[in-house]
């Protein structure tokens, strides 16, 4: 029926330009456009702690029926999330976590089991010894912090692993002491990267030395498609990546639960494995078969769509012609 009650969605995403980020919202449209009756609208904070607050006050103006938020700061972000919820808006957060338990649901998977997966494959590959530089993405998130102290958990039990840590900047390229690392010390045999973009800008630099056949890569999130994790351990560039979804279809499935007024659960994990070269081309077709699927289903509610359009213009017709 085209009077069918609409859904508002508001998502405040919080980093706008990497591929992950744009992978999460794009999965999100792609839900919404499988509900008819969904209105999105993604607001991009790019970096800026303060926009995002300003993103998300927007939403509570216009009162939108659910506001979903991928946090960039998880302290500053506390009032205006509260704020919400005290106008009855129900809140869904994605990803990086909140210091505030005032909201309604809680969307990621679990960054302590990424970071552990990390550190159990690089052991088996390594049967204990082997020297590792470790690649931080920013201490101050939650999955930044919780992938290191996964790893740590692991690797400390082998005392013959080294680990030398390295940060990166916000764009994913490690900082010149990486460099400096590479060119000091001649036996690194690993690099753990928070992320895919991170592992592969140091591949970059260590393939620009003749350093990419000795040094074996480990990252995280494990995207699909040309750019993503999977391709690229396809591709040999990187030994291993930690699946780390973006939960962008399973927020919008959450929000539509919550506005019917379904019970949810609170913590809601999304499942994280290890994808290397015995699984990546398994992982990549039950990917690309979702996609298809969602495409098939896309397909259908545009032609129910037009049909609707013809009936609703056949029948004003038909009841014109009765009014004569
Ligand atoms: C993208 C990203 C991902 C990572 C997530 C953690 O902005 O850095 O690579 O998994 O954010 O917040």
């Amino acid at each position: 029926e085209a009077d069918r009650k609409k859904i508002s969605i508001g998502f405040s995403q919080s980093v706008g330009d990497d591929i992950w980020r744009t992978s999460m919202n794009h999965a999100m449209e792609v839900e919404s456009s499988l509900h008819p009756e969904v209105n999105l609208r993604i607001y991009n904070a790019n970096r800026q702690p303060k926009k995002q607050i300003r993103d998300i006050e927007k939403f509570i103006e216009d009162k939108v029926d659910v506001i979903i938020v991928s946090p960039f700061e998880s302290d500053s972000i506390v009032p205006v999330i509260e704020k919400a919820k005290a106008k009855g808006i129900p809140v869904i957060i994605v990803d990086r976590k909140v210091n505030t338990s005032n909201y309604t649901a809680y969307l990621g998977a679990d960054n302590i089991e990424v970071g552990r997966l990390a550190g159990k494959h690089l052991v088996s590959i390594s049967k204990g010894y082997a020297n590792v530089i470790q690649i931080y993405g920013d201490l101050n998130t939650s999955p930044g912090l919780e992938r290191s102290l996964g790893f740590k958990q692991i690797i400390k039990q082998y005392p013959g692993i080294k680990v030398f840590d390295i940060d990166s900047d916000d764009f994913g390229h490690p900082k010149t002491n990486y460099i400096k690392l590479l060119d000091s010390l001649s036996n690194i045999d690993y690099v753990y990267a928070f992320n895919d973009l991170i592992a592969y800008n140091a591949w970059k630099i260590a393939k620009d030395k003749g350093l990419d056949k000795k040094i074996k890569f480990i990252g995280v999130d494990g995207l699909n498609g040309p750019f993503g994790g999977i391709q690229y351990v396809k591709d040999k560039i990187l030994e291993a990546t930690v699946l780390y979804p973006t939960g962008g279809s399973e927020a919008i499935r959450l929000a539509l639960k919550i506005v019917n007024q379904e019970i949810v659960p609170k913590n809601n994990k999304l499942n994280t494995i290890l994808i290397d070269s015995l699984n990546a081309d398994i992982m990549s077709n039950q990917f690309d078969k979702i996609a298809i699927q969602q495409a098939d289903i896309e397909q259908q509610q545009n032609i129910i769509k037009n049909q609707e359009k013809k009936y609703s213009t056949q029948s004003n017709l038909l009841k014109l012609l009765i009014s004569l």
